[in-house]
């Protein structure tokens, strides 16, 4: 079971507010590159595709095609169809792929949902190619000092720090045969400053599993601390204020 319900709304209000505009996302493409080494012929498993933004992403910057593996049925109605992205129903414990058929998997956000992560990497093993990466993008609990919403909403932390460590990542595919190869923190920024994020903060809330445990008080007071930031802000854009780092994990 996931943590939250990734039904129709959820999956809309992730559309709308939740992926990170392909601008922003240019330290993540330079970084995949770096460790996956892309060519053409690769097929890569998004693992928890969600609404596919990083499906499209890498068919667009590497010319791979991807399996796009999701379990809710109204995120991957949000997928946009393409010749190289195949889209099918699955989750990381069943995935609908044969031995050794992928160059690589990808999970972002997504290792926190999963009920066992012992289970989950045994079936990656099974999937991947020998010495095919896993590329997780995460932010583990103790690491979250570069994520946006915990700067203005520090209680998101409270649930974030209850996700799948660092640590326990590695030990559960450690036991599928997997090591750790790399781990960096990797930046994506937002060309809209923080007016935008004040704009659309009520519908990140449902859409954002660390956002819904948040009381009231606790999602007004983050509100207010923003809209004083905005205010002062005055309508600039900086990168500094609108930037979100998370950790890229990698093992083989
Ligand atoms: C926070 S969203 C991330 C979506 C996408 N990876 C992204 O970064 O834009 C988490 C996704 O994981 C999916 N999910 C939940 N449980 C899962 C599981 N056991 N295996 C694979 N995916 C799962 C959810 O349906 C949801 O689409």
């Amino acid at each position: 079971m996931a943590r939250i319900t990734y039904d129709e709304r959820t999956a809309a209000a992730f559309k709308a507010v939740r992926e990170v505009p392909r601008d922003g996302l240019s330290e993540w493409r330079e970084a995949v590159r770096r460790h996956l080494r892309p060519s053409r012929s690769m097929t890569l498993v998004d693992i928890g595709a969600g609404t596919g933004a990083f499906a499209a992403a890498f068919t667009d910057w590497f010319g791979l095609a991807v399996v796009a593996v999701e379990p809710s049925a109204a995120m991957r109605d949000q997928i946009v169809r393409t010749a190289a992205v195949e889209v099918l129903e699955g989750d990381a414990s069943a995935l609908p792929l044969p031995d050794e058929s992928a160059d690589a998997a990808w999970l972002s956000l997504v290792i926190h949902h999963i009920p066992d992560l012992r289970v989950a990497a045994h079936e990656i093993r099974r999937v991947l190619r020998p010495g095919a990466p896993v590329l997780i993008r995460q932010g583990f609990p103790g690491r979250l000092n570069g994520v946006e919403l915990v700067r203005w909403f520090p209680e998101t932390a409270r649930t974030a720090n209850t996700f799948p460590s660092l640590e326990e990542t590695c030990k559960a595919f450690a036991a599928a045969g997997f090591h750790q190869d790399a781990l960096e923190q990797v930046r994506e920024t937002y060309p809209a400053g923080l007016a935008d994020l004040l704009g659309h903060v009520d519908t990140l809330r449902r859409a954002d599993t660390t956002m819904r445990d948040l009381t009231e008080d606790e999602f007004r007071r983050g509100k207010e601390r923003l809209r004083r930031a905005a205010r002062l802000a005055g309508g600039t854009v900086s990168a500094e204020t609108r930037s979100n780092r998370l950790d890229l994990l990698v093992l083989r």
